[in-house]
């Protein structure tokens, strides 16, 4: 990883580990199990997508292979989550920055329902904090899910991070009415948890 405190640029060209996971950039033998997750409609269920097609599938791996910087508003970095165990690729996690300016992130992550309730999607966003906070230098980052999204609620909230917002029905999204809270840790916060 190189960093340029300056203006928050970060290349993002390594890998995370932690006891069970390997978090790592994807490359094209990554098809087939992003395509076994993203395919799923259970997995989409409260997000924004999908269920994708192959098509849409490769158009997003591709995207995840090219964005490895985080530079301008916007930017994001998407890494495969491996089970060590197996190296199996199980998931991503997703670090995105909000704002370069105010040093806010947003935080993501997708475990295949076979991998579910294992506690993979916290031990995560754990390595994306501890990147988000330390290496990359950022202040404050969000977690925003449909309140319905229990399991990722469990998480936000496993993690330390504080429920600061729920909107009610700002967002329609597949047909219906969906509402967004948003959850939040300060570095400060981080260091001290
Ligand atoms: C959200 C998600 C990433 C959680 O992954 P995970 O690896 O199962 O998460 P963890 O095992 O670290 O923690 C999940 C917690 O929620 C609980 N949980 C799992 N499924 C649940 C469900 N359907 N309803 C309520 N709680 C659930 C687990 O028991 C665990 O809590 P506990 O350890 O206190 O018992 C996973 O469900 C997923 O990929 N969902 C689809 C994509 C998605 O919605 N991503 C988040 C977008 S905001």
């Amino acid at each position: 990883m190189t960093e340029d405190r300056s203006n928050t640029r970060v290349s993002f060209d390594t890998s995370l580990e932690s006891e069970r996971l390997l978090l790592r950039p994807f490359t094209t033998s990554d098809f087939d199990a992003l395509y076994a997750i993203q395919s799923r409609s259970d997995v989409a269920r409260w997000l924004y997508w999908g269920p994708r097609s192959a098509d849409e599938v490769r158009a997003e791996l591709k995207k995840k292979m090219q964005g490895f910087t985080l530079d301008h508003d916007g930017d994001g970095l998407s890494l495969a989550i491996v089970l060590k165990a197996s190296s199996e690729v199980i998931g991503y996690g997703s670090l995105i920055l909000v704002s370069a300016e105010h040093r806010q992130g947003e935080l993501g992550y997708v475990i295949h329902p076979d991998h579910q309730g294992h506690g993979y999607a916290t031990e995560t966003a754990r390595m994306l904090l501890q990147t988000a906070f330390h290496d990359l230098g950022l202040h404050r980052i969000i977690g925003r899910i449909e309140p319905r999204n229990e399991a990722s609620a469990r998480v936000l909230e496993r993690l330390g991070m504080r429920r600061e917002a729920h909107f009610v029905e700002n967002e329609y999204v597949k047909g219906e009415w969906q509402s967004e809270a948003v959850y939040a840790i300060l570095d400060r916060e981080w260091r001290v948890g």
